[in-house]
């Protein structure tokens, strides 16, 4: 269990994180989504212990993690975003380094590593160093790492930027385990599709603020049930405006370079719509027509694209 109460960390001047709040129960992958510089991993290394909060109050497995740390941080795995391996060790040893670390030994700590190694996709190259291993390898080393004690609670940071396919989805699966074995899982990601496929809850962040929390039918409910249109060109904000009121939709964004409408019929009414647009003059160079997502909601709330 987590829970985090009106965190605020500051980088001197600068508050990277805002007064947030949120909790996650065991069995669930809670989402932390949103941008580069959201604050995504100021949030998750304050949880850590990493770093010292600015102001607020965080509990993980019932302990606080300024006040009791060292109780705290024996229930965590970390996979921190930046590699945390030793790369002129072996996996094996990198693997026996960490669970020493978490005060694992003897036969309990071969057999963790035995397992990890099997569930991470390793046991062949275990003797090899992760110099010599893809980028995908070492990610799953690192993963390895956080989890080789056991952890109740498992904090992730973007633990799929730069893998292969075929890694991500061996990553996606080792979540799913550790979800179903019961652990708390905090997963960082600026993927949306990642948080749409993986996280039973979510609170999206941008400039240091949570803008939206929920599970994701909640999530996806705030953009409404109907289609949405998106259109990036070149626009006459007071021209599009009238032709959308007149169509009867919803504009949810509406700037010169995008336009974003809620429609009850996407696909049926598309085609009067781009007319309708095309006629005010406009230039229109990408068209997308979707159901409500984490995509659409973020762009309703911020006006910005999400991977922008
Ligand atoms: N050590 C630091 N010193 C000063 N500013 C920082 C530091 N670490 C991060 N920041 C700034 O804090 C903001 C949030 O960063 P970060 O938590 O890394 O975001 P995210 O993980 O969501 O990409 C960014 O504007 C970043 O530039
Ligand atoms: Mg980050």
């Amino acid at each position: 269990m987590i829970k985090v109460r009106e965190l605020q960390k500051s980088y001197g001047d600068f508050l990277a994180v805002k007064k947030i709040s949120f909790s996650a129960g065991e069995a669930t992958v809670f989402g932390l989504l949103g941008p580069n510089g959201a604050g995504k991993s100021t949030a998750i290394n304050c949880i850590s212990g990493l770093l010292k909060p600015t102001a607020g109050t965080i509990e993980v497995g019932g302990f606080n993690v300024v006040t009791q740390a060292v109780k705290a941080k024996t229930s965590l795995g970390i996979v921190p975003q930046e590699l945390a391996i030793y790369e002129d060790l072996s996996a094996t040893d990198n693997l026996n380094y960490w669970g020493a670390a978490y005060g694992l030994s003897g036969t309990k700590l071969k057999d963790r590593v035995t397992y990890v190694l099997d569930r991470i996709g390793l046991t062949d190259r275990a003797k090899d160093q992760p110099k010599n291993y893809s980028g995908g390898m070492k990610r799953r080393l690192n993963f390895g790492c956080g989890l080789v004690h056991e952890p109740g609670i498992l904090l992730l940071d973007e633990p799929t930027v730069g893998v292969d396919p075929q890694s991500r989805e061996r990553l996606f699966e080792l979540v799913e385990e550790e979800k179903a074995k019961g652990t708390c899982v905090l997963y960082t990601t600026h993927y949306m599709e990642e948080a749409e496929k993986l996280c039973d809850e979510l609170a999206i962040m941008d400039h240091g603020e949570i803008i939206a929390a929920g599970t994701l039918q909640e999530l996806r409910a705030e953009v409404g049930e109907k289609d949405i249109i998106q259109l990036s060109g070149t626009f006459d904000v007071r021209k599009v405006e009238r032709e959308v009121a007149r169509l009867n939709a919803d504009a949810l964004v509406l700037d010169t370079e995008t336009v974003m409408i809620s429609v009850r019929d996407g696909a049926g009414s598309l085609q009067s719509f781009l007319n309708a647009i095309v006629a005010t003059g406009a230039v229109i160079r990408d068209t997308r027509l979707s159901e409500p997502n984490l995509e659409s909601l973020f762009l309703k709330l911020t006006g910005k694209e999400l991977r922008a």
